[in-house]
């Protein structure tokens, strides 16, 4: 089962980054599913790995696309982003020294969380203005 279904309500409106997004859910999923059913810790900790290299990329392509297009609210949305890697950063640590523990599910919540919101409040911010200025 999967924890977060696609639907256009997570749609920003720039199909590049709609899809960086829907790959973001594909992964949190994998990494729930990996969890649920038991997976080895070196399994679960190489799809978190491969979920953190996938957002920080992530990341880094919309910053420069704030950058590219003088989006006044970069400083903020940079610092948000950064919020995300430090505590996923956390998170590699603390499934380190405890892989069994309640920690998945307090991993799971946090990344629903956030990305859901993030993407429908930050990120629909910058998209309304990068529409504007004409980005593809
Ligand atoms: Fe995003
Ligand atoms: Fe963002």
């Amino acid at each position: 089962m999967s924890l977060i279904e696609w639907s256009h309500k997570y749609s920003i409106g720039i199909p590049s980054i709609d899809e960086q997004h829907k790959q973001l859910i594909k992964l949190i999923n994998q990494l729930n599913k990996a969890m649920a059913s038991g997976e080895s810790a070196s399994v679960v900790a190489a799809i978190l790995a491969g979920l953190t290299g996938y957002t920080e990329s992530h990341f880094a392509y919309e910053e420069q696309l704030f950058e590219k297009y003088g989006y006044p609210q970069t400083e903020e949305h940079k610092k948000e982003h950064q919020r995300m890697i430090d505590r996923i950063g956390q998170f590699h640590v603390e499934f380190a020294q405890d892989p069994g523990g309640s920690i998945s599910l307090e991993i799971m919540q946090f990344l629903t969380y956030w990305l859901t919101n993030h993407i429908q409040g930050s990120d629909r911010e910058y998209a309304e203005y990068l529409i504007k200025k004409g980005v593809d």
